[in-house]
């Protein structure tokens, strides 16, 4: 079933009743000020790091879920509603909330007056703002009261959730005309304070959380609503909020707009203050009057929607698949900005108190996000970069705000260095720019010891060529891209972390995956540096990479598809001769994907892997499921069968193997997966999967969880990049490359015919595919042989391939 639709035109997901089986969610925001919004108005906001700077509170694993976030209430005689239904929870005439791209819109309606709800952070603008319009339908006049409330967080979310001893001291704010200003802890180190403000003046106001609350009630029913009035509390100590209430009258058919506006303001260090105590507030009077009127907001909003239009014209696909075209057009570009944004830090199921931004994490989600703003892709994989060791290995994470290496996990993920490479040699195919291997780098961010980028690529080849095992192939470590597979950890401590612990450093597991992704990205290594005329180095990576090839042909492979690893006594992972976890998906997604044995090697890899993983959701990650746990292998077998890493469809790696089946020229098998987990095309099975229907999640149980096809984890996965380079280069077959653009595509055989646009290095290419006996490609009605369209510096290039 379903909870909503997707409206196409309008880029929308519209959801037509609260009681989504989740909180179902949109992200606000695309530099530094970011929010999270569901669709109830829950959610919170921060700056640039949802640690360190959190702004409004958001309590995780809430009874109920999702309490807080945007609280508006509208008194009208004796109702109180919300907007977006809660806080107030009183059953609405009509609700509906559109989920856009960097907006939500909630339009509520309740006994003649109607709200409508939107939610943005305008573009370059540190702030939320909320525009509210209300809209008498009756016949008679309408007497409201209307609050808009938040709740502050004490900046850094981690001691706000737990440092009480301290926290209920140190809530300050201050109040001026219709705004709160949230200081707490502005007094003494830090320079950034937050408000909340409305365009009209207040009826009253409260910003004292337990005041304006009163006892024994939460946010459904604060005492000020229900008494329509507000104590004027100012807080000190306890818990800071800031409810704004604003008194009006509506005659019939009247409709007045309020603007509220959270906004976050960062002061230079000697201009902290305008007189002792008071905090300089020019910036943000600045950003209040940006957001005074109504016209100042849907100018704002206009920009924010071309601004979409124009990302989005970048790569266009028109084919007789609507939710192919609805999935490569609008959503899965936009969680591809999602995941460049936030990384895997802050979502309804990340808190943002963990695990910042990870190396892999990030490089990979530049796979997805290079065509959209290449110039930040290039300043991301420099910061990235900036936490690699001197010996190639490198930080697993890293804090947005300090952009410095995460001490607590550290390192030793042995595939993480050449994610690197891969993100790289995918910029510089997608613009060019083969400068970026010039960057001055450092390592380990130490000022003086940087080197060019290029310096750091080599370093990550070289890491894996010299970290390997006995059997020639690359060594684990903690883990490789299966945060789970713990070969050197042997834990039975409990709380003890997987991915921190090594208690056994044999020396010896091995990765077969690590193998298959330096085979791929060895040879892409070898190409860029061809291409910059060091082709010593070029023909020396590549005997390496061959060397890699014949390791994993001799000692990776077992009989029907690709094993997986070998243990810390040099036992074979993902074999027949094991028990349970006979095959994984991980090493036939990319050892396949690297070409390794050719066909015949990856025919069998792939025709064992969906005869034994497949199921109706994707393919899974590993098949028999653990049934218990092995201090050998690690978390992969702590978790029940069929969630997570043990056995779920884990997404990320779906796409792989769909680029897999394209490497083989199989578009059937290639479009049948994609459409098994594309959110568009299980949209009808909403109650069954839960999350959100137009976005990835990170797992989908498998068929030996209880709760088969339920998907956890929404949002923030690699699997929003890849599955964008699956559809986009694999199955329209559109890739960006050094000398043009290759168009190859790899269609199911219903799909007789598709158009797609591609911006490439200042060219429109319009590229038309259609089936015919006349096999071959034109561009501007020229005949050229093979798939590549060759660089050009026109505006714009027709291209018409038929296959
Ligand atoms: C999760 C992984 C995650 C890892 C590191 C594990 O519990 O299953 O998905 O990558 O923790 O945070
Ligand atoms: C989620 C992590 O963010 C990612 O880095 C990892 O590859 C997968 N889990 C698989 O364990």
């Amino acid at each position: 079933m379903k909870y909503g639709f997707f409206d196409d035109q309008a880029r929308e997901y519209v959801i037509t009743r609260p009681d989504t089986p989740l909180p179902w969610i949109n992200y606000l925001g695309n530099e530094g000020f970011f929010s999270l919004v569901s669709n109830t108005g829950g959610g919170y906001s921060f700056y640039k790091d949802a640690k360190l700077q959190r702004i409004t509170r958001f309590r995780y694993n809430n009874v109920p879920v999702d309490e807080g976030g945007r609280l508006f209430y509208i008194c009208d005689g004796d109702t109180v509603w919300s907007p977006a239904f809660r806080p107030a929870m009183t059953p609405l005439d009509h609700y509906r909330c559109r989920h856009g791209l960097g907006y939500s819109v909630f339009e509520g309606r309740k006994n003649g007056v109607r709200a409508e709800l939107t939610v943005t952070v305008p573009l370059h603008t540190d702030m939320e703002v909320q525009k509210l319009v209300l809209q008498n339908d009756s016949s008679e006049t309408k007497a409201l009261n209307v609050y808009g409330c938040v709740e502050w967080c004490l900046w850094n979310a981690v001691d706000d959730a737990q440092n009480f001893q301290r926290n209920f001291n140190i809530g300050e704010v201050e109040i001026e005309g219709s705004t709160v200003y949230h200081k707490t802890e502005y007094r003494e180190r830090r320079d950034h304070y937050a408000f909340y403000s409305v365009n009209a003046p207040l009826s009253g106001m409260d910003t004292d959380r337990d005041a304006f609350l009163g006892q024994f009630r939460g946010f459904s029913s604060p005492k000020a609503v229900e008494e329509r009035t507000s104590y004027g509390s100012v807080a000190s100590g306890w818990a800071p909020v800031a409810s704004l209430r604003i008194d009006l009258t509506l005659a019939p058919g009247e409709r007045k707009v309020l603007i509220f506006r959270l906004g976050y303001v960062k002061n230079p260090a000697d201009q902290k203050f305008a007189a002792p105590g008071i905090i300089n507030k020019k910036r943000a009077y600045e950003l209040i009057s940006a957001f005074e009127t109504e016209e100042q907001f849907d100018a704002a909003m206009a920009e924010l929607k071309d601004y979409w239009a124009s990302l989005l014209s970048r790569f266009t696909v028109k084919s007789s698949e609507e939710k192919l075209d609805r999935m490569v057009n609008i959503w899965n570009q936009y969680q591809c900005m999602v995941t460049f944004n936030m990384s895997r830090s802050a979502s309804y199921y990340e808190s943002g108190t963990g695990r910042g931004m990870g190396f892999r994490d990030s490089c990979q989600d530049l796979l997805g996000f290079v065509h959209l703003i290449p110039e930040r892709a290039r300043e991301r994989i420099i910061d990235i970069a900036s936490i690699q060791f001197e010996d190639g290995s490198t930080y697993h994470q890293y804090q947005p705000l300090t952009k410095r290496g995460n001490a607590d996990i550290g390192s030793g993920f042995n595939d993480d260095p050449l994610w690197l490479v891969a993100c790289t040699a995918a910029y510089v195919r997608e613009t060019g720019d083969f400068t970026i291997l010039d960057v001055p780098t450092p390592f380990n961010n130490v000022p003086g010891s940087e080197k060019p980028l290029l310096t750091h690529l080599r370093r990550s080849i070289q890491y894996t060529l010299s970290h390997r095992g006995p059997h020639r192939l690359p060594l684990i470590g903690r883990a490789d891209w299966n945060d789970c597979l713990n070969l050197n950890c042997f834990s039975n401590e409990p709380g003890e972390s997987f991915q921190t612990v090594s208690n056994f450093e044999s020396g010896k597991a091995e990765s077969v995956f690590i193998a298959g992704m330096f085979v791929k990205y060895g040879r892409e290594y070898a190409e860029l540096v061809r291409r910059i005329g060091l082709s010593d180095e070029a023909d020396e990576v590549l005997r390496a990479v061959d060397d890699m090839e014949d390791a994993v042909l001799r000692n990776g492979w077992d009989g029907e598809w690709f094993l997986r690893a070998y243990d810390a006594f040099e036992r074979p992972v993902g074999s027949h001769l094991n028990e349970e976890g006979q095959i994984y998906i991980e090493p036939q997604g990319f050892c396949v994907m690297a070409g390794i044995g050719g066909e015949e090697y990856g025919r069998k890899a792939l025709s064992s892997t969906e005869a034994r993983l497949g199921n109706d959701y994707g393919i899974e990650i590993l098949t028999p499921c653990y049934t218990e746990y092995h201090d050998y292998l690690g978390e992969v077998s702590s978790y029940p069968p069929g969630y997570k890493e043990n056995g779920s469809v884990f997404c990320h790696n779906n796409p792989w193997v769909l680029l897999a089946y394209c490497r083989l020229k199989d578009g059937n098998a290639a479009f049948d997966l994609y459409t098994r987990n594309a959110p568009a095309y299980i949209e009808d099975k909403s109650e069954i999967h839960r999350t959100e229907p137009y976005c990835y999640s990170q797992t989908i149980a498998g068929r030996s969880a209880k709760n088969y096809g339920e998907a956890k984890n929404s949002w923030l996965t690699g699997t929003a990049a890849w599955t964008f380079v699956a559809a986009s280069q694999g199955i329209l077959g559109i890739r960006p490359d050094y000398d043009g653009l290759i168009v190859d595509p790899c269609l199911p055989d219903h799909m007789d015919q598709l158009t797609v646009t591609r911006l490439f290095r200042g060219t429109r290419y319009e590229i038309t595919v259609k089936r015919g006996p006349d096999k071959g490609m034109r561009t501007d009605g020229k005949p050229v042989a093979g798939h590549i369209v060759p660089l050009t510096d026109k505006e714009t290039v027709k291209v018409e391939v038929t296959i």
